[in-house]
C-alpha cells in the first residue's frame, strides 16, 4: 500500500530538539561518515568542463542567430522586440530570448543597450560549423569523459536550437524519444557528480529507515520520491535500501506519467515494494491521493528548482511529511 492510501494511524511523535530532529541529526551523521569514506575525487570536478562547454555553447547560439540571418555585420543593430519578431521567436521563449541576449552581452559576444542589441565588431561566432563542432566535441570527450552526458544533452538542444526557438519542434521532442539515447537520464546517473550524490542520498535514506523503524516499529516506513523522473536517483536508493526494505512503502512519483511507465518497467521485478504514482507537488495533495502528514521521508533530487514558487513548494513538502519527518534534498 502506498503512503497516501492510509489516512491513519502512523504514530510518529515529533522528535524536535532545538529545531533539529533526532532523525535529521542521525541521518546527517551517517551521510558525513559516508562522505569521508568516499570523498569526491577532485580530478572529477566538472566545473572546468561546464565552463568550457558553456563558452562554446554561447558561440554556437550566436552562430545560430547569424545563420537565421541576423547580427552578422559589425554594428548591425536591432531593437530587441524587432529582432524577436523578425526571427519568429515563439511567445513562451520571449523572456528566455531576452535573457539570452543579456547573456551573450555578458560574454562580450554582442552589445546590449537598453532595448537594442548590436552585433559585435569582432566575429566571435563559429564560422565553420561542422569542423569546429567536431573538433570541440572530440577534445571535450577526451578531456572530460565524466561530463559526456552534459555534452550530449547540450549538443542535442543546440543542433535544433533554431527550430526550438521558433516553435517548430518542442524541447521535449528533442530530449525524449523512446528509441534514442537517454539524453536526460545521463545527467542524473553515470557521471561522477551524479553518482556521488546518489550514493549519499542512498546512505541518507537507509539511515532514515533504521531510525524511523526504531522509533515506530509497528508501522511501515513511508517514503515518497518527488519528481523521480528518469529514476537515476531511485536506482541508487532502492539498491542501497533493499536489505532493510522489509516493511517499507516507497512511492516513485512524478508529474509526468511517461516517467512512471518507464520506471515500472525498470524496477518492478527487483523491487516489488515500490509503487508508481502521479504527484504534482504544487497541487493539493489530498485530491491526488496523498494524505497530509503521512510520509516519513521525502526524497527530492534535482526537482524542487522546477517549481514556480520554492516557498510554497517547501510548505507542500512539509505538509506531506509526518511530524519529525525528513526531507532529503539534492540540488
Ligand atoms: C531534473 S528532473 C529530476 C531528476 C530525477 N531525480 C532523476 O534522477 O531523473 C525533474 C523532474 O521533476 C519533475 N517535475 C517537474 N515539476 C514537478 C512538480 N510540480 N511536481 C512533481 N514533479 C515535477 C519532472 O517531470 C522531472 O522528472
Amino acid at each position: 500500500m502506498g503512503p497516501g492510501n492510509s489516512q491513519d494511524s502512523h504514530s510518529a511523535q515529533p522528535v524536535l530538539t532545538s529545531g533539529v530532529t533526532q532523525l535529521g541529526r542521525a541521518v546527517a551523521a551517517a551521510v558525513a561518515a559516508a562522505a569521508q569514506l568516499a570523498a569526491f575525487d577532485p580530478s572529477a570536478d566538472p566545473r572546468v568542463a561546464e565552463r568550457e562547454l558553456g563558452a562554446f555553447a554561447f558561440r554556437w547560439m550566436l552562430a545560430t542567430l547569424q545563420r537565421m540571418g541576423v547580427l552578422r555585420h559589425p554594428g548591425e543593430s536591432w531593437t530587441i522586440d524587432g529582432l524577436r519578431a523578425h526571427l519568429g521567436i515563439v511567445p513562451k521563449y520571449h523572456r528566455y530570448f531576452h535573457a539570452l541576449l543579456q547573456a551573450l552581452a555578458a560574454k562580450g559576444l554582442v552589445t546590449v543597450r537598453e532595448d537594442t542589441v548590436e552585433a559585435s565588431p569582432r566575429d566571435f561566432a563559429l564560422t565553420d560549423f561542422p569542423v569546429e563542432i567536431a573538433s570541440f566535441e572530440a577534445r571535450f570527450r577526451e578531456c572530460f569523459p565524466g561530463s559526456a552526458g552534459l555534452l550530449d544533452l547540450t549538443f542535442a538542444g543546440l543542433r535544433r536550437y533554431d527550430e526550438i526557438l521558433t516553435g517548430r519542434i518542442g524541447m521535449t521532442d528533442v530530449l525524449f524519444h523512446d528509441d534514442g539515447p537517454d539524453l536526460f537520464g545521463h545527467l542524473f546517473h553515470g557521471s561522477p557528480v551524479a553518482d556521488y550524490f546518489n550514493h549519499l542520498i542512498g546512505v541518507a535514506v537507509r539511515a532514515a529507515i533504521v531510525q524511523v523503524r526504531n522509533a515506530t516499529p509497528a508501522s511501515a516506513v513511508r517514503i515518497v520520491e518527488l519528481g523521480a523522473g528518469t529514476g537515476g536517483t531511485t536506482a541508487a536508493v532502492v539498491e542501497a535500501i533493499a536489505e532493510v526494505a522489509t516493511d517499507v512503502a516507497f512511492s516513485f512519483t512524478d508529474i509526468s506519467f511517461s516517467f512512471l511507465r518507464r520506471a515500472k518497467r525498470r524496477f518492478a521485478d527487483s523491487y516489488p515494494w515500490v509503487d508508481y504514482r502521479i504527484l504534482d507537488i504544487e497541487r493539493d495533495l489530498e485530491p491526488q491521493g496523498f494524505a497530509a502528514h503521512s510520509v516519513d521521508v521525502v526524497i527530492a533530487a534535482n526537482v524542487l528548482h522546477d517549481t514556480r514558487d520554492i516557498e510554497a513548494t517547501l510548505a507542500q513538502v512539509a505538509r506531506l511529511l509526518s511530524p519529525g519527518g525528513l526531507l532529503v534534498l539534492c540540488e
